[in-house]
């Protein structure tokens, strides 16, 4: 991991030109060009804008303290200050050596670990998961393994929607119109039913939405008969979320849905009311702007024909309800008091970021020292669109449910793997297909940068070649199979010699998953990750195709071997750390 290596030295060398720099601005991070070299920092044009001091010189006193010489040729300075290092053969065969051989770590374990609260997937309860519930799954499912990889202490919560006016409809739904075969068969598809049926109804009659409004307040109240049909409903939708997990590999270590936290609610409204955080208007409990931000900034101010409006954040409707804004609230309270954590993460959707900004507004001035401490961040997503750019739908128009997504990219996976491989058994080409076609639609997902829409394609996503899950996962078992069939033990790599432009390629590429890991998970960018592990193999196949391995003599041999070894490891580990398994033949 020759990024913190370099790092420590710039900072040593740094700190003896200016002694009063933040050794935190110092960064070294792998060249954006190959003719840059093999790293670089752009950190000292920083340094001399603080300390006032001409870039050129700094950098020019700065490279005459700075030790690298073990590692590295002579370092350049480029353009106004940046730094240039190039690593030598020696250097970079001797980290093959140590990483293939399991003595150097691949991973770079944080120093000073953090307490994660990750809040992802989060569906609501009697409605079907549906396509776009990929997004906070997969993308939160990759952010708790990739910090948990690093050292991390992560708790991940999925915070379901089980509680809310929409039971009101579902207790009459269920009293009156259920269908309890169709309930037997699919109980999501029952609920949903139901649900729309009733919303149907209060559309056109008030009698109906009355009704349903009784059922709620009974709910609310703890009335037996509502609670046990409430608890029916949440028992069955969480029946159909755990096959649906289980498929993703998908693993919560917390399931404390929105009703978990009504008891505290009353609570929190009182205290706000008591700090004037909120205030009563129109029989409702509100939190207005502190006009503290400007007005562009301020989550609760809109502009209206020039002017600036409130938008105030509702936490106690005037029927004395509470909001998903109440129950946000005391989750950050129950989160804060339970884990200490660092940061709470929020994987949701970019429509929401109206309020998670009121939320985390609302909550720092509700508790400031608190919030000095963890650190509250919404990692939004966009969406995904059909091939008419419009939101992904049915052709029918309804929404997408997942489990069909995945069911359609099992199946049309098959057809690629049998294509391929109709010498497997079937049941073997199915356990292949179930991985590719999962893999794929997660890679999919995750590819993108997280905040743009994407246009779902079954095509570009199965596809064999290109950026896609199926070509990484191809790769690996071209690399896991090299490994294979040498026939040897994990143990002793004898000496590494890297010759080729190839192998230096590809040793060099390897190298970086540390900065490509760190970058990822402080960014909440999976798809640094993607493209990392798209690059390695591209660089693995030309490698492949430029370098025979086993008929090769020697030093060839055991080099190629060791970088087929790692990039079979990193390959792995990489997808692994996506949520995306790998299999040994495709
Ligand atoms: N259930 C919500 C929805 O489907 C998402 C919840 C996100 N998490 C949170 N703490 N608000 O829109």
């Amino acid at each position: 991991m020759y990024h913190h290596v370099l790092e420590s030295r710039l900072c040593a060398a740094v700190a003896a030109v200016v002694p009063s720099v933040d050794p935190a601005i110092l960064q070294v991070q792998p060249a954006s060009e190959a003719r840059f070299g093999d790293y670089q920092s752009n950190s000292l044009m920083l340094v001399a804008k603080a300390a006032r001091l001409n870039p050129r010189q700094l950098a020019a006193d700065v490279v005459a303290r700075l030790e690298v010489s073990d590692c590295c040729g002579p370092v350049e300075i480029a353009g106004p200050g940046f730094l240039n290092f190039r690593l030598t053969p020696r250097a970079l065969a001797g980290w093959v050596e140590e990483a293939a051989s399991g003595r150097a770590d691949l991973v770079p374990r944080s120093g000073s670990p953090r307490t994660v609260v990750l809040d992802f997937s989060s569906p609501n309860v009697a409605k079907p998961m549906h396509v776009g519930h990929i997004r906070s799954t997969g993308i939160g499912d990759a952010l708790q393994r990739l910090w948990r990889l690093l050292g991390h202490r992560v708790i991940s919560d999925n915070h379901i929607g089980d509680w809310g006016t929409q039971f009101g409809k579902l207790l009459v739904g269920w009293k009156e119109l259920l269908d309890r075969p169709a309930l037997e068969r699919d109980p999501i598809a029952e609920m949903e039913r139901l649900y729309k049926a009733v919303n149907t109804q209060c559309d056109a009659d008030p009698a109906r939405l009355e009704a349903a409004r009784q059922e709620l307040v009974r709910l609310q109240a703890g009335d037996p008969e509502n609670l046990a049909i409430w608890r029916e409903m949440i028992r069955l939708s969480q029946v159909q979320f755990d096959t649906l997990y289980g498929r993703l590999g998908v693993r919560f270590d917390h399931t404390l849905g929105e009703s978990f936290y009504n008891p505290g609610l009353g609570r929190v409204v009182d205290e706000l009311l008591a700090a004037g955080i909120a205030r009563t208007s129109d029989g409702a409990v509100a939190v207005f702007s502190d006009r503290t931000m400007p007005p562009k900034e301020d989550p609760f101010l809109v502009s209206r024909d020039g002017e600036w409006v409130d938008v105030p954040a509702l936490i106690r409707k005037s029927d004395g309800g509470f909001n998903y804004m109440t129950t946000d609230l005391a989750t950050v309270d129950h989160r804060l008091r339970t884990w200490a954590p660092d940061e709470i993460l929020y994987v949701v959707d970019d429509r929401q970021s109206g309020h998670f900004r009121a939320l985390f507004h609302v909550f720092a001035r509700w508790q400031p020292e608190a919030c000095r401490k963890t650190r509250l961040r919404h990692i939004g997503f966009g969406k995904i669109l059909g091939d008419d750019g419009k939101p992904f739908k049915t052709r029918s128009g309804d929404t997408v449910r997942l489990a069909d997504v995945l069911d359609e990219a099992e199946e049309r996976a098959l057809q690629v793997v049998t294509g391929k491989r109709p010498d497997l058994p079937e049941a073997e080409r199915r356990e292949i297909a179930r991985i590719v076609g999962i893999g794929a639609v997660k890679w999919q997902d995750l590819l993108p940068n997280r905040q743009s829409d994407y246009v779902f394609s079954w095509d570009k996503m199965l596809a064999l070649q290109g950026n896609t899950a199926p070509y990484v996962q191809y790769q690996y078992t071209r690399a896991a199979k090299v490994v294979r069939d040498a026939g040897e033990g994990s143990g002793a790599v004898p000496e590494v010699v890297l010759n080729e432009p190839a192998e230096l390629a590809l040793a060099r590429h390897l190298m970086n998953l540390g900065y490509t890991l760190e970058a990822a998970a402080q960014e909440c960018r999976p798809n640094y990750l993607c493209n990392y592990l798209h690059e390695l193999a591209g660089l693995y196949s030309a490698f492949y195709e430029a370098c025979p391995v086993l008929k090769a003599s020697e030093p060839a041999r055991s080099t190629r071997l060791a970088l087929c070894r790692l990039s079979a490891r990193v390959l792995r580990l990489g997808l692994e750390t996506l949520g995306i398994e790998v299999t040994e033949k495709m």
